[in-house]
């Protein structure tokens, strides 16, 4: 009789292998149908779309066709985020894009940033707040913008991006681009930012994942990164829904 030292023979070892994948594929749809079910339930109930909404708002962060980048590798904890105890300006993204848009500020250490779309001022203000920048943010004229500090070192121009020109001595260490979703408006706003920013400089993009409502961040971004620039999105917690996009220029940063 022959007797097997070295474990099972090859077949004995295909055949456990084929029907361990058999129990994980049968696993995984259980767990889809699952998933599914609960979803179409999601969807038929009463008072259920904003929550229906969001679910696909994190759906498309795993869509976005750009690979991402931790946040932990832009900021680091030795500096923490300085945050407005308003969270929740209207338009200014999830929680975890504020905290990433503040610690980016606060670790880049930039000494000049440009905004494009004010708002209430939200954004400008944790730029602000973890800064020692001069600001630059430009948005349509709005009679209010509660958020905006009142701040020599910030500077709000009332214009469309689109027929602002920046002057040669505009240069930028970081620059924040938040305005018309839009293509033509994102692609205007990104090539000026992307013009006048130094080298090492950042480029950050809100809004990068969402494709509908004539939202273009998105397509913009796929192009950029075609065309050889290393464009990211930004990891910055499991739950982003909005997406912040990256770009950090070649160079040192001053
Ligand atoms: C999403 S909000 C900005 C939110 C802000 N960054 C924040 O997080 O608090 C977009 C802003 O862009 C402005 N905007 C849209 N089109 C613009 C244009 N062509 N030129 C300048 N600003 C524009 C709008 O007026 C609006 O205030």
């Amino acid at each position: 009789m022959e007797i097997e030292l070295s474990g099972p023979s090859a077949a004995a070892r295909s055949s456990a292998d084929s029907s361990t994948r058999m129990v994980l594929l049968a696993r995984a749809f259980r767990e889809r149908g699952h998933l599914a079910l609960g979803m179409a339930r999601l969807l038929f109930s009463r008072g259920s779309w904003p929550t229906a909404h969001v679910c696909e708002l994190l759906a498309y962060v795993r869509f976005s066709g750009l690979p991402a980048l931790a946040l932990t590798e832009v900021a680091d904890d030795r500096h923490g985020p300085i945050l407005h105890p308003a969270l929740i300006g209207p338009g200014s993204g999830s929680i975890a894009e504020v905290v990433a848009l503040s610690a980016i500020a606060a670790a880049l250490k930039p000494k000049s940033i440009l905004e494009f779309g004010t708002h209430d001022g939200f954004s400008a203000w944790h730029l602000w707040a973890n800064s020692q920048a001069q600001i630059l943010t430009i948005d349509l004229p709005r009679p209010a913008r509660p958020f905006l500090p009142q701040d020599p070192r910030i500077r709000l121009l009332e214009a469309d991006s689109r027929e602002w020109e920046p002057l040669p001595s505009d240069q930028f260490d970081l620059c924040f681009i938040d305005a018309g979703h839009d293509y033509e408006c994102v692609r205007n706003d990104s090539e000026k930012a992307l013009g006048c920013l130094r080298p090492g400089g950042t480029a950050l993009w809100h809004d990068a994942v969402w494709p509908r409502d004539g939202f273009a961040v998105n397509r913009y971004l796929r192009e950029l990164r075609s065309s050889g620039h290393d464009v990211r999105l930004l990891r910055a917690g499991f739950y982003d829904y909005c997406g912040l996009a990256i770009l950090r220029l070649e160079g040192k940063a001053r």
